[in-house]
């Protein structure tokens, strides 16, 4: 348990017990997450792991239908333990009113996966501006004011927390032309993680990102199939990730696999940024 430090400052100071077994170690029973972008994609497969380890899950999405039936088979699995919340991440009053509403069902917010995200594509010139803005206000923008009202509740608990960005192999190297908007939003929502790392670190916060490769969504299932085979062909592993490769890694980084952690970006990528 972490020991109250100067002005209410959590401080960290004692390894976790060596003695927890693994079991426990995953055991998300007792903990609330948000988790953006939920209705489908790689936002639902990340629910489902958390879920399926115990937490309560706020499936928040702008698309209302596909949030709520993703929340009603999680309701179906363990009552109580599912509420899907209409939101646009680049709204801040919406923002406020998902984690009050959060608060106000489960008691608490201990994990934030800040997942919703677009990625049209246009080259330069045919790149709007009111494209571009939009592309930053929901990955870059929306991601901020998720943070900040997460974070707010979260050292107001003052037990800790996990946030865990789903930024993009796009965040440390380009993988196409026509993602210039994309890639500025994906490099920012990177820079943003490691200094709020930084200042959340003393209130037990971890803050990290996962950087996906290519994964089978129904967002990349609407890029051109030509454009996907050549992204295919560069794949080391050899096929397309899967929603579940980064349900698997956002459980590690949200549970106590992951106690000394913080300001990382973990590539799931299947090599892709090797080749
Ligand atoms: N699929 C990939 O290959 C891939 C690779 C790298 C990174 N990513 C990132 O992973 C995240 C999810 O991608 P995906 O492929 O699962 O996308 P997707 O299009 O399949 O699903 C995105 C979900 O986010 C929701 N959403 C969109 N805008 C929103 C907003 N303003 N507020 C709330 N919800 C909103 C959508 O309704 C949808 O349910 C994105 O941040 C994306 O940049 C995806």
């Amino acid at each position: 348990m972490p020991a109250a430090g100067r002005a209410g400052i959590l401080v960290f100071m004692a390894p976790p017990p060596a003695d927890v077994p693994l079991r426990q170690l995953i055991d998300l029973s007792g903990r609330t997450a948000i988790v953006t972008g939920a209705a489908m994609g790689i936002g639902r497969g990340i629910a489902h792991r958390l879920h399926e380890a115990g937490a309560n899950v706020v499936v928040a999405d702008l698309d209302e239908s596909a949030g709520g039936e993703v929340a009603a088979a999680f309701e179906r699995g363990r009552a109580g333990s599912a509420l899907a919340l209409r939101v646009d991440v680049s709204d801040q009053g919406g923002v406020e009113a998902m984690v009050e509403e959060t608060v106000e069902r489960f008691g608490s917010l201990h994990i934030l996966v800040n997942n919703a995200g677009i990625y049209p594509t246009a080259a330069l010139a045919q790149l709007d501006v009111e494209t571009f803005r939009r592309v930053l206000d929901i990955n870059l923008t929306g991601l901020f004011l998720c943070t900040k009202a997460a974070a707010a509740q979260m050292i107001e608990q003052g037990d800790g927390g996990r946030i865990v960005n789903i930024t993009s192999i796009d965040a440390l190297h380009p993988s196409m032309v026509g993602l210039s908007h994309y890639d500025a939003s994906k490099h920012g929502a990177w820079g943003f993680t490691r200094n709020i790392a930084l200042e959340l670190a003393p209130h037990g916060i971890a803050v990290n990102a996962i950087a996906p490769g290519g994964i089978l969504t129904p967002g990349t299932g609407g890029m051109d199939e030509q454009m996907m085979r050549r992204f295919e062909a560069m794949i080391p592993m050899g096929r397309m990730g899967d929603p579940d490769d980064i349900g698997r890694a956002a459980l590690f980084l949200a549970s106590d696999l992951s106690t000394y952690i913080t300001g990382a970006q973990l590539v799931v990528d299947g090599g892709r940024l090797l080749a």
